[in-house]
């Protein structure tokens, strides 16, 4: 749809728009380890992270002590891939939803998201892919 509005000025500013509206860091892992630089949290506590060849979103928080928190964006009912629908995360498959903390809100899922164990290495946030909490 964004491709098909409009020319010149207008096209230019409609793409801008339609360019990852959530944030998303689209990103690679090494040794099941993404590296995140913390520069990407100077505007914001929050990023969407897509990792090649992870099957799940991961959303990173900062928390008010400074340290992040990592959750894995895969329903704990049957391992569907959530959707962010405001400052929640909604299964499209029976209908769960969690907090923005990654608490169920609503079944039939029964467990909290997942978390990875993330730590800040130098000026990087690391990611654990293959060590959740
Ligand atoms: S897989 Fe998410 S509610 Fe069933």
């Amino acid at each position: 749809m964004c491709v098909a509005l409009g020319s010149g000025f207008l096209m230019s500013a409609l793409l801008t728009a339609c360019k990852t509206p959530l944030g998303v860091i689209k990103t690679s892992a090494k040794d099941d380890i993404v590296s995140i630089p913390l520069t990407e949290f100077a505007q914001t506590d929050y990023k969407l992270i897509r990792v090649s060849n992870y099957n799940y979103d991961l959303a990173i928080q900062k928390q008010p002590d400074g340290s992040y928190l990592t959750l894995v964006l895969k329903c704990t009912h049957a391992a569907q891939p959530l959707t962010k629908t405001g400052d929640k995360y909604y299964c499209t498959l029976h209908g769960s939803q969690f907090s923005h903390g990654g608490a169920v809100m609503k079944g039939p899922a029964d467990k909290n998201l997942s978390q990875l164990v993330t730590k800040i290495v130098g000026n990087n946030i690391a990611i654990r892919l293959n060590n959740s909490l």
